[in-house]
This record gives C-alpha cells, sequence and structure tokens, in this order.
C-alpha cells in the first residue's frame, strides 16, 4: 500500500485524483533548471520510511522527463524512502524492442535498465509486440490494463450496432478485451509501416459496413497515420459515423486536428490533451493498492 503518491511533471494532471482515491498523502516533485538547463529536483515532503509511488507520463519533452524520474528515483532512495516505485501512464520507447537496422539503439531494452532504480514500475498498457510480456523487458514491471474503461466508457455512450475495428494485428490485444467485455467481434485489419510517417492499411476478405458506425481502436495515436490512413479505408466502404478511440493520445504533427475532419476522437487521460474522455485513476488507484 502507497504511503504517498507524487506527481512528476508530466502527471498532474491525475495524480491528485489517484491520491484521493487511495487516500494517501500527495506532493507534487519540485521541478526547476538551474539557467544552463541543468535540472533542480526537490522532494517538498518528507518521503523517508516510505513506500512512495512517483506518478509520470512520458510525453512531450520524453528525454527531458527520463532525466527528471531517474533523478527523481535515486533521489527518493537517498532520502531513505523505504520502496520507491513508478507508475508510467505513458511509458516511452518500448516500440523499438529490437534492432531494426544495423547499429540500432534497442532502446525498448535500454530504458528498463536505466530505470532498475525503481522497485516497481508500474505501465499503463504497454505497447507489446515481438516481446510479448513486459516480465520479458524487465521482471520489475507490470501492466495496468485499461481496456474495460473503454468498454464501460462506450457501453454509457449507447452506440447501437457498432463495427469494431482494430488497425492492426497488434491492437487486437486491446480491442479483443473491449469487444468481449462488450459481447462483440472485432475485425483487425493489416497494417504495413514502410516510415515513422508512412503506412499502409489493409482489409482482408469483404465486410459490409455500408451506413454503420465504426468504432477505431488502437493504444497509440502519434502521427495519426495509422487512425487516417484506416479512416480512408473505410470511407470506401461506405461508413457512417467514425469513431478513434486510443489509451495514449500523442498527437504528434497536428494529428488531433486531421482527425477530427473525419472522427469523433476520444483517448484515457495518461497524457493531458483535449479528447481525454476516458478516466482511468480509479483503475491504476486499485492497481496500486
Ligand atoms: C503501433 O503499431 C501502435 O499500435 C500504433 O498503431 C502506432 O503507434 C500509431 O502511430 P501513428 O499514429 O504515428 O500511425
Amino acid at each position: 500500500m502507497a504511503d504517498i503518491v507524487i506527481s512528476c511533471s508530466g502527471a498532474k494532471h491525475i495524480t491528485k485524483k489517484i491520491a484521493k482515491k487511495l487516500k494517501v498523502s500527495y506532493s507534487e516533485l519540485s521541478v526547476n533548471k538551474f539557467p544552463d538547463n541543468e535540472f533542480n529536483i526537490n522532494f517538498p515532503k518528507s518521503v523517508k520510511g516510505k513506500n512512495v509511488f512517483l506518478i509520470q507520463s512520458f510525453y512531450g519533452n520524453i528525454n527531458e522527463k527520463i532525466v527528471e524520474t531517474l533523478f527523481a528515483g535515486y533521489t527518493a532512495k537517498d532520502l531513505g524512502a523505504k520502496k520507491v516505485n513508478l507508475v508510467a501512464l505513458y511509458f516511452p520507447y518500448i516500440r523499438q524492442d529490437r534492432r531494426f537496422h544495423p547499429g540500432e539503439c534497442v532502446s525498448g531494452k535500454v530504458i528498463f535498465k536505466m530505470f532498475s532504480v525503481f522497485d516497481n514500475i508500474s505501465i499503463v498498457e504497454p505497447h507489446l509486440h515481438r516481446i510479448k510480456n513486459i516480465k520479458g523487458f524487465s521482471s520489475k514491471a507490470k501492466r495496468i490494463a485499461v481496456s474495460e474503461d473503454i468498454a464501460l466508457y462506450l457501453k454509457n455512450k449507447n452506440i447501437k450496432n457498432a463495427v469494431f475495428i482494430g488497425p492492426d494485428i497488434e491492437s487486437k490485444q486491446w480491442i479483443a478485451h473491449v469487444t468481449k467485455f462488450l459481447g462483440k467481434k472485432p475485425l483487425v485489419l493489416r497494417k504495413e509501416r514502410f516510415a515513422a510517417r508512412k503506412v499502409r492499411v489493409k482489409i482482408h476478405g469483404k465486410y459490409d459496413i455500408k451506413g454503420k458506425d465504426i468504432i477505431i481502436i488502437d493504444d497509440i495515436i502519434s502521427t495519426g497515420h495509422t487512425m487516417l490512413e484506416t479512416i480512408k479505408l473505410i470511407k470506401k466502404l461506405k461508413a457512417k459515423r467514425i469513431y478513434c478511440i486510443a489509451i495514449h493520445g500523442i498527437f504528434a504533427d497536428n494529428a488531433l486536428k486531421k482527425l477530427r475532419k473525419y472522427a469523433k476522437v476520444i483517448t484515457c487521460n495518461t497524457i493531458p490533451n483535449p479528447v481525454t474522455k476516458i478516466n482511468i485513476a480509479n483503475t491504476i488507484a486499485k492497481s496500486l493498492k
């Protein structure tokens, strides 16, 4: 059980809610910069002898957030915390889970070595692909599942007769849970990625989605190209309303504006953005008990 929940710079939008659910002390890590850009990190409340949970979300300047979080982890230990745990609302670099080109850094593996100071690392829906279990990256890591939060949100919206689409094979791990909860079957498409901003999405077989509402579910919307290509495809098949649902809304390259031309976009609140309609604070609090 947590004694204190502390927000790092990327998690101020949710940490207070988590502390409130857990009925434990809340604090904000003080993060300042010296004139030369070096960080000055400070814990305003004592962490001595406590089971500390640091909450962080690695969006925006993720590399700075990595340094901040490492400084915080080591400092909490140095200040005598009993245990120092990290809860990552969005954890970066996991998609680089192997060396795709000669000489390349397998950043997904390196990052867990860097974070070995933490006693436990809980990650909201990490993007697992070739390494199927988060324990394959680190025995200290644990996944926090939020498919049920998405399913409940959709259930309450009462969108009838919708077709559920996953844009690629990895999306199956999320969409299958959501649709199981709702008593539906998903349609999982195939995606080829040629570059960070170039993907092709294909549908195999014939599907009658004419005039139907479509709910596309994926874990991450980054540049939005995966969603945009999927939308292009289903628009050709004359779908009616389109909903794009994601856990982590990064929205690089103005992706939200581009997507909103065609679809209603909704995400969980792992990363602050204008469409965080699915609040997962409760699920996180439960997972920390
Ligand atoms: C990767 O396969 C992920 O599940 C997402 O599909 C991907 O990160 C989305 O990226 P983008 O929005 O840049 O296409």
